[in-house]
This record gives structure tokens, sequence and C-alpha cells, in this order.
């Protein structure tokens, strides 16, 4: 038996927990998170509620336990250094160091790195502590700005001229407002195109890259409203998405890789876990938009659902630095996920109301619940996501929209993604920016 200890109670870490049960190998599942989420319960012989980030305590729960690897869904622990301790202690980790995880967790980090390794992905760019200089800066960049909180917000921390900042003064006064809250921030240079993102399997010298995925940062269908966690997301069978050229697909993986090297390079540790190059294809070629540490959520859902080799195996191969051995498939198969998140969402949203869903259904994975008195109740951020599969995008489309209408509760969802709709939108967006 392996005991394997799993970080976190989103729907990411339900499709985490669903390939570990479907491994060839027989496993004991611990899970340690803030909240209960039934779908991991149900597969866990031991469930922890604790935040993982307080790293004695996650120490302090396992001492008694056989575990042999552990695998770390959100962030947040990243930070917090819980793959140092647990390797400290002998437990080697799905998911990087903290020196590492700087990667998403400081985004002028992960600028400077890009500046040694491929720098062509950077968008022209400044850091700041205080607002002097700022407004010369916007006023630098003809005022297409996007003001960056450099720290964890989960996607908030984001706002963008024309959309979120509509004047310097709106700009000064969110730039200020970090500022008074003890943050940096930066001020890059605003990109227009179509975003995708590619995570790779990565042992810290090897890249095994998985399909491509496009999310959908704002709250609205239309692409309009606040920026999310992620609305939903789609991948095409091929593994490619319809406004991306093989050679726009290459450099997005040269760069993962590069990004892997280089972090080796510049903190002698190596990145072991999902590296999630965030990218935008522009008039001017692929650049990044961010780099996170850990699967997307929601582009886990759709890639594990797709994925054929056993997942332990790959995991085993991060740890042990053998991704070049193992041959790593996907079916080709399109997905679509769609999340259904509480009214109000992101900004004010809707709390503790009973959703009422089907936990046993294969394609639904719950997020932001807690199960209280036997009852599903949602906890405010994104609540449900439901995957449709399908060789057909718009056959997945229909299933993922099915799926996810019957998920009761005050919520809402986006039922543009996925869509040919969308996606042909997309395309010639794409087209007509290139020329
Ligand atoms: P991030 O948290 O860095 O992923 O940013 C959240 C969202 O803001 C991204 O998904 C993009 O839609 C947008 N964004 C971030 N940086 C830029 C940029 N330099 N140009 C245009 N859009 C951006
Ligand atoms: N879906 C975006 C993220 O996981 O950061």
């Amino acid at each position: 038996m392996i005991g394997l200890l799993l970080i976190g109670s989103g729907a990411r870490e339900v499709a985490i927990a669903r390939k570990i049960k479907e491994s060839s190998s027989s496993t004991l599942l611990y899970c340690i998170a803030s909240t209960t989420n039934p779908q991991i319960k149900n597969l866990s012989k031991l469930y922890f509620e604790q935040s993982p980030s307080e790293v004695s305590n996650v120490l302090e729960l396992i001492k008694n336990l056989s575990i042999d690897l552990a695998i770390i869904g959100p962030e947040n622990p990243l930070e917090s250094g819980l793959v140092d301790a647990l390797e400290k202690v002998g437990i080697p980790c799905v998911g990087p160091k903290r020196g590492v995880a700087k990667i998403e967790t400081s985004k002028a980090f992960a600028r400077n790195i890009l500046d040694l390794c491929s720098p062509e992905m950077n968008p022209e760019r400044k850091e700041f502590v205080t607002v002097d200089g700022v407004e010369d800066f916007l006023r630098h960049l003809n005022e297409e700005y996007v003001i960056k909180y450099d720290g964890l917000m989960g996607g908030k921390g984001v706002k963008i001229s024309g959309e979120h900042l509509h004047s310097i003064e709106e700009s000064l006064a969110y730039a200020s407002s970090i500022v008074s809250g003890g943050g940096t921030f930066l001020i890059e240079e605003k990109f227009l195109g179509e975003e995708f993102s590619l995570m790779s399997f990565c042992d810290g010298t090897t890249c095994a890259h998985m399909p491509l995925v496009q999310d959908h940062k704002r709250a609205f269908d239309g692409d309009i409203g606040p920026n999310t966690g992620g609305m939903g997301t789609y991948s095409f069978a091929n593994h490619s998405l319809p406004f991306l050229s093989e050679k726009d697909v290459l450099e997005a993986q040269q760069t993962n890789e590069r990004v892997a090297l280089e972090l080796y390079k510049q903190t002698g540790q190596r990145f072991r876990g999902i590296l999630y190059g965030g990218f935008m294809l522009t008039k001017s070629g692929v650049k990044v938009i961010e780099y996170n540490a850990r699967f997307g959520d929601p582009e886990a859902m759709n890639v594990l659902s797709i994925l054929e080799t056993d997942f332990l195996a790959i995991c085993n191969a991060i740890v042990s630095g053998s991704i070049a051995n193992l041959k790593i498939s996907f079916k080709n198969e399109a997905t679509v996920c769609k999340y259904a998140v509480p009214n109000g969402y992101p900004n004010n949203p809707s709390k503790n109301f009973e959703v009422k869903c089907n936990p046993r259904e294969n394609n639904l994975y719950l997020a932001a619940v807690q199960k209280t008195k036997g009852k599903i109740m949602a906890t405010g951020s994104r609540t449900a996501a439901f995957v449709g599969i399908n060789k057909e995008i718009n056959v997945a489309e229909q299933i993922a929209e099915k799926g996810i209408c019957e998920v009761k509760g005050k919520l809402f969802h986006r039922k543009d993604v996925g869509t040919n709709k969308l996606i042909n939108h997309r395309i010639r967006n794409m087209k007509e920016l290139l020329g």
C-alpha cells in the first residue's frame, strides 16, 4: 500500500484524488485541507480539516502515518514552505519548494527569471514600492497597462486599463491602496491577443507537456467583468488550440523548459511539480502573462480527464527525476469544463447556501463547499465544475452545459465557454490582430 498525502480540497484536488484512485497501485489517501470536500473525503482513509498552510500542524497530523509521497494542489502551502518541511522529514513532494515556487508567488521574480532565459516573452515593465513615478510610467505606456499586486491574490490582484481602471486617477488610487496595505506592485505593458495555458510535468530538468487549455478569467459571458480564479476551460482533441500554429506551441513549450532550467541555475533547487505557463499570442508573437507552480484550476480537470498514463507513475517520475524515461499520453478527445459560482462572485459572493447536486457523478467536481449536517453548503467561491468529454468540442460543450445546469443553488455560470460561437470569435480576433 502506498501512503499518499493530498493537500487541498478544491475541484482540482478532486481530479487529483480520482486519478490517484485509478492508479494500478493500491493507495491509502490522506487529505489535509481547510474545508471538507465530500468527494475527496469518500476517497480518503483519513481526512483532516486543518489549514495546510500551517506547516507545523501538518507535520503533527502526519507524524504517525506512513506517507510515501505528498501532492500539493494549491499555491498557498507552497508559499508557506510546506514542501521544504515535508522533504526535511523524508517525504518527497509533487510541488516545488518555496524558493522555486516564487515563480508563482512573486510576479517580479517570475519576470526576472524570464529576463534571463526568454526575455522576448516579457512585457515592458517596472517594479514599484511607492506611487512615485507611477503616473509617468502609465503615460509612457500610452495608458495601455496592467497593474499587478506582487503576491498571491487568487487571480484578483490584477487590474487592466480600459477594463478595470478607467483613468490615471483610478489607477493611482489602486496603486496607493496596494502601498498602504504594505504591498508592492508591477506595472506592465498591456498585451492584446488570445490567452492559453500550457502545463508541464516537471522533474527539475525535463518537462513533459500537457494538452493546451484555454481558461476564461472574466466573470461574465463575452469576457466582461472582474477577473476570477477561472470560470471555465476547454481543450481540443488534437491537444492544441485553433488559433495557435505549431510554432506558437513549440515556443510556449520551450519557454517552460527554459524556465525550469533557469530556476535550477538561479536557486540550486529543482522545480519538481507542475509548471504552468500562462501565455498570450499577440501580434508580436507568444508572450508570458504569468507562471504558476501547480495545476491550474479548472485546467487540471480538462487534462486529467483525458490522461491515459498512470498518474502515480508520473508523480514518481517527477520526484525521482525520471520524466524523460516515461511515455505520457492523453486521449485525443476535446474537453469543456464549466464552473458554477455563487451569485455576486467574485466581489460580493453569496455564502452558506445549500448546493443540490449528485456528488457521485464522475464528471462533477465540487470545489468551495463544506459538508455540514449532511448538507453540501457553498462557502462563497467557485462552487462546482462539470466536465464534458467528446471527440467533438461542441458535443463536449453541450454535455458540460447540461451537467452544470443540474447543480442547483444561488449560482451562475458562463454559458459561452467552449461554444462554437465564442471559439470562432477568438479565431477571428486573432486573425484580425495578426493581419
Ligand atoms: P495573472 O494573475 O497575472 O494571470 O493575471 C490575470 C489576468 O490578467 C490574465 O489572465 C490576463 O487576462 C490579464 N493580464 C495579466 N497580465 C497581462 C498583460 N501584461 N497584458 C494583458 N493582460 C494581462
Ligand atoms: N485557471 C487559472 C489558475 O489556476 O491560476
